[in-house]
């Protein structure tokens, strides 16, 4: 008997996740507002007429509080949006409920003219919330887009708190192609094609539309007035304001910034997401070696302690890139730094892409070898320059990405960034204070019981008689009354050894303790498995719910024993099934030789304070209650999933990942925002979609938990207390970060799976109706599903229909666990 009901799920979003590529522009996200600079590098200010004015980095946005006089305004090194196909401007914007302001454009007659006249959009329906607008540039009417030199916000109507995040131009051009030409070994241009392949982050909106606002309460559509509240054309002396450095087409000296493309911060925003630090796409397409010995990634594009090893497949065919938009360089960034680790004698090439039509479908290439541009290297980490001067006639004010090829070693990259002047200068990397967790210790008890559970001598039971085994018999060995286990950083599996084949009351051994006697590694969770109700392993779920601990914090100094109170295990400790070794984040084993309870602990050892989980949830628990819990998935299938739940009359609970949802080009904000307004609840599923528990740090769990709940703030404008694990990994860490950074989180995985991972691209598809239909037979009231397959999404009326045929009523996760903060149903 096999105690774990879930199944992996397989870098779902990576199958089709291939490098997306999307061109809007970037204007800003105050990453430099200390220099008065935008992300173009081009001066930006409020003058001083806000008060209060904050430059808020991290979440991308920038707070201030108006007057009668107030603005705030950004330039540009006069864009040609009509030639570079920049049809609309976008930004989320936050302001007093039933304020206007307008947006003001200056534009020249051509870009060698100094003499700007403006056009003004008043933009109304502010509703207290974030919403985001996107204007078309049409709308201003008769002004010249190929010459913009400035955008002013000005003009708000009622004095208080404001709000402006991230600004950027939205590219018309998105056009996919379908790719994957072959790749030459000698000419870098078949390349390309590869990297627009894309059918994940597609599909910005080429007619800008006006986005639906909200957080949650009644959809408001904002208005966009595009009628033009003032007169169309005011000359200067009316804008003098920004004047001043509208037309320094550089920044003035020193107040240049660097520029960062990647610091190489996460595994998974690499190459499971394929995206670079600004959010743009990066990828080797699968052309590199793969690795043999990791199971978290296929690749050999390997990130640790920001930086990228990158491994070449024999045949010189592998590359690897990073996008940028289509960035303007000229003027501002002298090239593009990085520090490398290669061996003496290592050798690649790098091309700059441009593209005067702000297009990755066919760029200009531009290359040069390393040796071109002067590099050796021997072994060491340093700094090396790709300066934008060694690649003659290079159109600098459209790049489009770098492309390194031709690698003849194992390089290792660290924070790749744009450099100001001439020179540059290594990019920081940057520091991460790493998370301490408390140190308390509680008495020790003396319990009333002690027998020995696992000694290992029996391959499928355990001492007790019970069964005992894992969920991947590769990844573990008995052998001489010792267990070697090692999962090789697979954080998603474990090891089982029960008490009971029904249900038992453990409570008779509180104030025990659980002793495992062990050497290695201790980075793995112990957990307690608690029974259903009814005690049946037929009715799911199965287990019903266990809790964490980390084997580290438990452990003797010596690493050589553990001991956990009994009651530290915070499930109903009458309905116990057995123990579970699990959530190990190492790929160094681990040999246990016994696992007991015990009266005491040794004379000595300090028992550890029990930090808070956040509670590990597969079932509702309102009585006759049934939700479905929908990740995220293709966001050309987001829609069809809207109509499917609309056309249902059902509210479900939508888990949304950090990244997906900033990056504009999929969406999913404006998705995300009309569920909302529709009544349906959004909650969070990390910022990158790692297997949380099996990253190497809590700095990095962290990283994860405190990105995502930026990202749902700043583009939805709300918060949660739900989140639901990539791939459902779980252990302590995980529970304990979550509740740490959210009192009173919960841990959401599922009771019903259509296993759409397994499914959903077979030639049974329809196994994920079986597979629904089982697990509502069973008992299963929680769904997870994913709207990456045309399948999937296909069958969605027909799970509903059957989820609505148990009689059970449909609803969000917040109102079947009878939260009392859920909306009444
Ligand atoms: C973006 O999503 C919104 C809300 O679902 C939808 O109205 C709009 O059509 C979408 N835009 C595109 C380009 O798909
Ligand atoms: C634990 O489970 C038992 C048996 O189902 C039940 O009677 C009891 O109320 C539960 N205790 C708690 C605290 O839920
Ligand atoms: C998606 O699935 C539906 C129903 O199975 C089918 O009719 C349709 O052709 C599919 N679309 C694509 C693009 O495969």
């Amino acid at each position: 008997m096999k105690v774990s009901v879930k199944g992996f799920l397989y870098l779902l979003w990576a199958r089709t996740a291939q490098a997306g590529c999307t061109t809007n522009l970037l204007i800003d996200n105050y990453a430099n507002y200390a220099n008065n600079l935008n992300s173009l590098g081009q001066w930006t200010s409020d003058d001083g007429t806000t008060t209060n004015f904050v430059a808020d980095a991290a979440n991308k946005k920038i707070t201030f509080t108006t007057t009668a006089s107030s603005y705030f305004y950004t330039t540009f090194a006069c864009e040609k949006s009509t030639t570079d196909q920049y049809t609309a401007i976008t930004f989320p914007m936050k302001g007093p409920a039933g304020a206007t302001f307008t947006i003001e454009l200056q534009t020249s007659s051509s870009c060698s003219t100094t003499a700007y006249k403006s056009y003004f959009t008043t933009l109304t329906g502010i509703t207290g919330v974030t919403q985001t607008y996107t204007i078309p540039l049409s709308s201003f009417s008769g002004a010249n887009l190929n010459a913009i030199d400035s955008i002013v916000f000005e003009s708000f109507s009622i004095n208080g708190a404001w709000e402006i995040g991230q600004t950027q131009l939205v590219s018309a051009n998105i056009k996919s192609s379908s790719g994957g030409s072959t790749v030459s070994s000698t000419r870098i241009s078949s390349r390309t094609s590869s990297i627009i392949t894309s059918s994940v982050k597609s599909s910005t909106s080429s007619t800008a539309t006006s986005s639906t606002s909200s957080g949650g309460k009644s959809s408001t559509s904002v208005l966009l007035s595009a009628s033009t509240g003032k007169s169309t054309t005011t000359t200067s002396n009316t804008v003098s304001r920004s004047l001043s450095t509208t037309r320094s087409s550089s920044a003035p000296a020193g107040q240049c910034t660097s520029l960062l493309i990647d610091d190489f911060a996460s595994q998974s925003r690499l190459t499971f997401l394929f995206y670079n630090a600004m959010l743009q796409p990066s990828s080797d397409d699968g052309t590199m070696a793969p690795v043999a010995g990791r199971v978290d990634t296929s690749t050999s594009v390997l990130v640790a302690n920001n930086h990228v090893t990158l491994t070449s497949a024999s045949g010189g065919s592998s590359y690897w890139y990073s996008m940028f938009g289509c960035l303007k360089a000229t003027n501002i960034y002298g090239g593009i730094g990085l520090t490398i680790k290669a061996p003496k004698g290592t050798t690649m090439g790098i091309e700059l892409q441009t593209s005067a039509a702000c297009s990755s479908n066919n760029p200009t290439l531009n290359d040069l070898m390393s040796t071109d541009l002067g590099w050796t290297f021997d072994g060491t980490e340093q700094f090396y320059t790709i300066p934008f001067s060694k690649f003659s006639g290079i159109d600098t004010d459209h790049l489009i990405a770098v492309l390194f090829s031709s690698i003849s070693n194992v390089v290792t990259f660290g924070p790749m960034a744009f450099y100001c002047g001439s020179t540059g200068t290594a990019y920081p990397v940057p520091t991460t204070v790493p998370v301490v967790e408390p140190t308390g210790t509680v008495p020790a008890t003396t319990g009333p019981s002690a027998f020995v559970i696992d000694t290992f001598g029996n391959a499928d039971t355990n001492n007790l008689g019970f069964w005992h085994g894992g969920d991947d018999t590769t990844t573990y060995k008995l052998s001489g009354n010792k267990m070697t286990i090692n999962m090789k950083g697979n954080s998603d599996l474990s090891w089982y050894t029960q008490v009971s084949n029904g249900c038992s009351d453990f409570t008779a051994n509180d104030n025990s303790y659980l002793h495992i006697a062990y050497t290695g590694s201790n980075a793995f969770t112990v957990a307690l498995q608690q029974h259903n109700p009814t005690c049946n392993p037929n009715i799911n779920p199965f287990p019903y719910t266990w809790d964490s601990v980390e084997a580290s914090r438990y452990s003797n100094t010596a690493k050589t024993d553990l001991y956990v109170p009994l009651s530290h295990f915070n499930i109903n400790r009458t309905l116990t099934v057995g123990f579970a070794l699990k959530g190990f984040y190492t790929t160094t084993s681990t040999v246990f030789s016994l696992i007991e309870i015990v009266k005491t602990v040794p004379t000595g050892f300090l028992v550890p304070s029990k930090l808070t989980t956040a509670p590990l949830i597969f079932a509702c628990t309102r009585p006759n209650s049934f939700a479905f819990a929908i990740d995220d998935g293709d966001p050309q299938y987001a829609q069809r999933i809207v109509s499917s739940v609309a056309a249902a009359g059902i509210h479900v609970t939508f888990f949304t990942v950090g990244a997906a949802l900033l990056d504009t080009s999929t969406n999913l904000t404006n998705v995300y925002k009309g569920m909302l307004a529709a009544g349906h609840q959004v909650a969070y599923h990390s910022y990158t979609h790692p297997p949380m528990e099996g990253l190497p740090t809590l700095a990095a769990i962290d990283w994860e938990l405190n990105n995502d709940i930026a990202a749902v703030s700043s583009t939805l404008g709300i918060t949660s207390t739900y989140f639901r694990p990539p791939f459902g990994t779980e252990g302590a860490r995980i529970r304990q970060r979550l509740a740490a950074a959210i009192p009173g989180a919960k841990f959401v995985e599922w009771s019903v799976d259509v296993q759409d991972w397994l499914w959903a691209l077979s030639s049974t598809p329809e196994n994920q109706i079986t597979n629904f239909q089982s697990d509502v037979n069973k008992g299963g009231n929680l769904v997870v599903m994913h709207y990456l397959y045309n399948t999937t999404v296909s069958y969605l009326p027909q799970f509903i229909a059957i989820a609505k045929s148990t009689g059970k009523q449909m609803m969000r996760v917040d109102q079947c666990l009878e939260d009392p903060n859920a909306p009444p149903l």
